[in-house]
C-alpha cells in the first residue's frame, strides 16, 4: 500500500475563552483519526491555531485594558494543559494573527481580485457615534421587529426565533456604549460567490465523491436552490470591515480589514506553513503536490464557511482545495446545549484535576461518534457503565485474569497455542481487520462495538477454560500455559483495535506485553512462544461515582468562571438554583446617615435602617462616585445576612448593592441601586 500524505486540521477556536468540552470532543474525534492514519504508516501533519481576529475579541481586550495581541496570547497560554491532558497530538498550534497568515490572506485575496471576483458596494450600516465605529450585528440591540421582545441582538430574536437585519430592530441601541446608533455609509468589499463560475465550481466540488457526507451535501443543495421568484441561491459575501478592527489589512484599501471569517480558514495553511518553516520542510512543494490530502474536521454550525467560501477561495486563487470536510454534530451534556461562551457543567480541566482518566473520555466519546453529523450526549451514568463494564470489566479483565499465571508459573515467557486457541485468534484477526474501514470513515461507534463483541468471545474462552482451576489440577500445566498465552495474544489483538482511541492505555499495554508500538498490520502477527512479557500492573481503574459527583458540582461562587467576556461586560456566573438565591436576604434599606471615612479615599460609612429597630453600620467602596449628601435620605438595597466583616475602620454589617464593571476603573464607574418610591425599609427583595 502506498503511503498517504495527509494535512489534517480541526476548526480554529476563537481566542476569547478557554476550551469547553465541545472543543475537546472535536479534537478527540480528529486525533483518533490521525492516530489511526499514523498506525497505517501514513504521513500526517495535524495542526490547529487560535482564531484571533474580529470585533468581539477586540472589544473584550479593550475591556480588559490590554492589547488584542496580549489578550489572545493569554488565551493561547492556557491551551496546553487541555491538549496534553487529553492526549491530543497536534503537531503545531499557531495563531491567525501570525505573519504567515497576514501574507497568505493578502495573497489569496489578490488571487481572487485578479480573477475579477472581488466587487465593492457602498452599504449603509449602524454606526456608534460615541465609540466611533461601525457596529457588528451582535453589538446592536433593540426590540424585536416581529414580537417586540426587548434587548434582542441585531441578527435574531432569542424569544421568537425570527431572523432579521439589524436595521429592522425597533429602538436600536449600541451594546457597547448604549448610544443610539446612526446610519452611515461605507464601501465594503465582496467576494462574488454568486458569479456563475463560483456557482458551477461549487456545485461540482460539493457533489464530488468523498468531499462531504451525504447529509451535509443534502443541506448544501438547499443553499444552492434558486426559487421561482429568483430568491435564494448563493449571495456575494461581505469580506471587509472598517477600522477600528483587529484583523488583517486589505491590500490597496486603506482603513479596510478582512472580516475575521476570511482569514480564519487561511489560518489552517498558516499554521502548517509555520510548522514546516520551523522543521525545515517545503510548504509550497507540499501544498502543490497532488498526492497531498487536505482534511478538515469541523462542527455543523460552520458548514457554510467550510463547504462554500473556503473551497471557492482556494480554487479561484489557484490553490489546492480540501479533499474532505468532515462535519460532526454538537456535544450536549445530560441533554443540555452548550453556551458558546460558557460551555457546560463539564469542565475539561476539572475532569483532569479530579484525576479522571483522559482515555475514559476518549473511549466514551468515540463509542458515540458514528461519522455522521448527529449530536452526541454526555451522560454520567452511561459514561460510568461503559467504562466500568465494557473497558475495565471486559477488556482489561482478560489481562488481569491471565497475566499473573504467565509471570508466576512460567517466568513471564509465553507458550504454545493449541488448535482451539489458534482458531480463536484467527477469528479475531478476521473480525478486527475490517475495522480500518470504520476508522477511515470515522464510524468509531461501530468499530468499538465490534471490539467489544470480540472481547466477549475472548472472555467466553477464558471462562470456559478457567485458568484459576487449571492451576490447581495436576498435569494441567501445559494447558494453563496455552490458555493464558492465547488470552494474552487475543488481548494484544484487541489492543491494536483500541489504540487510536486510547493512546495512554495502549502505551501501558505495549510496555506490559513488551512489544514494539502496535500498528494495524500487527493483527496478522503473534508474539509467539518464547516471547517474554513484562510484569502486569493494573492497567486502568474504574470510574468512581464520587468523581462524577465532584465533576458536576457547581464551582464555588468565588471560583472565576472561564475568562470569556460577553459583549457588554463580564461573563455570566454559573447557573444557580432558586434555593441558592433564597439564601440571600436582600432588604430595602434607608440611608439614615452617611459620612466620609478618615484615612480612606474609597470608602463611605453608611448608617442603614432595615426595619430592625437598630441601625446598621456598613462600609461601601463608593466614595469615588458619591458624596454623603447624594445619599442621605435615599433608599437602597442591601445584603442583610452577610457575615459581619471586621475592617480597619470598624465592623461592616452588610453590603449595599451597586452596578459596575469588573474592574470598576472604567468610565461607567459604579452605580448604587435604589428602590422605587413607596418601598419601606426592611422589605425583603425577592
Ligand atoms: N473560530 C471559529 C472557527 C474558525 S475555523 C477556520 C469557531 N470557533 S468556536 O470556538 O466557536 O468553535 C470551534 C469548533 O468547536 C467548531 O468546529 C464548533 O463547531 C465546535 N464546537 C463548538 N461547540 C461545540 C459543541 N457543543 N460540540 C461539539 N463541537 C462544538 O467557530
Ligand atoms: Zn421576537
Amino acid at each position: 500500500m502506498t503511503q498517504r500524505r495527509l494535512f489534517v486540521t480541526t476548526a480554529l477556536p476563537y481566542a476569547n475563552g478557554n476550551f469547553h468540552i465541545g472543543h475537546i470532543m472535536e479534537y478527540i474525534q480528529a486525533d483518533i483519526w490521525v492516530r489511526f492514519q499514523r498506525m497505517q504508516g501514513n504521513e500526517v501533519h495535524f495542526v490547529c491555531a487560535d482564531d484571533a481576529h474580529g470585533a468581539p475579541i477586540m472589544i473584550a481586550a479593550e475591556k480588559a485594558g490590554i492589547t488584542p495581541q496580549a489578550f489572545v496570547a493569554n488565551i493561547a497560554a492556557g491551551r496546553k494543559p487541555y491538549l496534553d491532558g487529553f492526549h491530543i497530538a497536534f503537531d503545531n498550534w499557531h495563531s491567525t494573527d501570525g505573519p504567515e497568515n497576514h501574507a497568505l490572506a493578502q495573497d489569496i485575496y489578490r488571487g481572487l481580485r485578479d480573477q475579477g471576483l472581488i466587487a465593492t458596494k457602498t452599504i449603509e450600516q449602524f454606526f456608534d457615534p460615541e465609540k466611533n465605529m461601525f457596529l457588528p450585528d451582535r453589538f446592536i440591540k433593540g426590540d424585536c421587529p416581529k414580537c417586540g421582545a426587548k434587548d434582542q441582538y441585531g441578527d435574531s430574536c432569542e424569544v421568537c426565533g425570527s431572523v432579521y437585519a439589524p436595521t429592522e430592530l425597533h429602538n436600536p441601541y449600541s451594546a457597547l456604549s448604549g448610544a443610539t446608533p446612526v446610519m452611515k455609509t461605507s464601501e465594503h468589499y465582496f467576494f462574488k460567490l454568486s458569479d456563475p463560475r463560483c456557482v458551477a465550481f461549487l456545485e461540482e466540488w460539493t457533489a464530488a465523491p468523498g468531499h462531504l457526507q451525504t447529509e451535509v451535501l443534502n443541506k448544501i443543495k438547499e443553499w444552492f436552490a434558486v426559487a421561482e421568484d429568483g430568491s435564494g441561491g448563493l449571495s456575494d459575501w461581505d469580506i471587509s470591515r472598517d477600522a477600528p478592527y483587529f484583523g488583517i489589512e486589505i491590500p490597496d484599501a486603506p482603513g479596510k480589514y478582512f472580516y475575521v471569517w476570511l482569514d480564519a480558514p487561511i489560518g489552517y495553511l498558516a499554521s502548517l506553513k509555520n510548522y514546516f518553516d520551523k522543521t525545515g520542510r517545503d510548504f509550497d512543494a507540499f501544498m502543490a503536490d497532488p498526492q497531498t490530502e487536505q482534511h478538515h474536521f469541523i462542527g455543523k454550525d460552520i458548514t457554510y464557511f467550510h463547504t462554500l467560501f473556503w473551497p471557492a477561495m482556494l480554487h479561484f486563487s489557484g490553490r489546492k482545495t480540501p479533499n474532505a470536510v468532515h462535519v460532526h454534530g454538537f456535544l450536549t451534556v445530560s441533554g443540555e446545549k452548550m453556551s458558546k461562551s460558557r460551555g457546560t457543567g463539564l469542565d475539561p480541566l476539572k475532569y483532569l484535576d479530579l484525576g479522571m482518566n483522559p482515555d475514559w473520555l476518549r473511549y466514551y466519546i468515540a463509542a458515540k461518534l458514528n461519522g455522521r453529523n448527529e449530536d452526541v450526549d454526555f451522560n454520567a451514568e452511561d459514561f460510568m457503565a461503559r467504562v466500568n463494564s465494557d473497558l475495565v470489566g471486559k477488556y482489561i479483565n482478560i489481562a488481569s485474569r491471565t497475566a499473573g499465571f504467565i509471570s508466576k508459573r512460567f517466568d513471564g515467557v509465553l507458550g504454545q497455542v493449541s488448535a482451539d486457541g489458534v482458531a480463536l485468534l484467527q477469528q479475531l484477526e478476521q473480525a478486527l481487520a475490517p475495522l480500518t474501514v470504520l476508522y477511515e470513515t470515522r464510524d468509531y461507534a461501530r468499530a468499538l462495538r465490534e471490539v467489544m463483541a470480540q472481547t466477549d468471545r475472548v472472555n467466553e474462552y477464558v471462562a470456559m477454560h478457567k485458568p484459576w482451576e487449571l492451576v490447581k489440577q495436576a498435569g494441567a500445566e501445559a494447558r494453563l500455559h496455552d490458555v493464558c498465552t492465547t488470552s494474552l495474544e487475543a488481548f494484544r489483538l484487541l489492543t491494536i483495535a483500541l489504540k487510536p482511541v486510547m493512546p495512554a492505555l495502549t502505551d501501558g499495554v505495549e510496555t506490559f506485553l513488551s512489544v514494539p508500538p502496535l500498528v494495524f498490520g500487527d493483527l496478522h502477527t503473534r508474539m509467539g512462544a518464547d516471547h517474554t512479557i513484562g510484569a502486569y500492573k493494573h492497567l486502568m481503574q474504574r470510574v468512581d461515582p464520587a468523581q462524577l459527583d465532584a465533576l458536576f458540582v457547581a464551582p464555588e461562587p468565588s471560583t472565576p468562571d472561564t475568562p470569556a467576556v460577553l459583549p457588554g461586560g463580564e461573563a455570566i456566573a454559573p447557573t444557580i438554583a432558586i434555593d441558592d438565591f433564597a439564601k440571600l436576604d436582600l432588604r430595602v434599606a434607608l440611608i439614615v446617615n452617611c459620612e466620609a471615612v478618615d484615612g480612606s479615599t474609597k470608602l463611605l460609612r453608611l448608617t442603614l435602617d432595615v426595619g430592625e429597630g437598630v441601625t446598621r453600620n456598613v462600609f461601601s467602596g463608593i466614595a469615588s462616585a458619591y458624596t454623603p449628601a447624594d445619599l442621605i435620605g435615599k433608599h437602597t438595597l442591601m445584603v442583610a445576612n452577610l457575615a459581619p466583616r471586621k475592617m480597619k475602620f470598624g465592623v461592616s454589617e452588610g453590603m449595599v448593592l451597586a452596578g459596575s464593571h469588573a474592574d470598576e476603573k472604567g468610565t461607567p464607574g459604579i452605580y448604587i441601586l435604589t428602590a422605587w418610591p413607596g418601598a419601606q425599609p426592611g422589605m425583603r427583595v425577592r
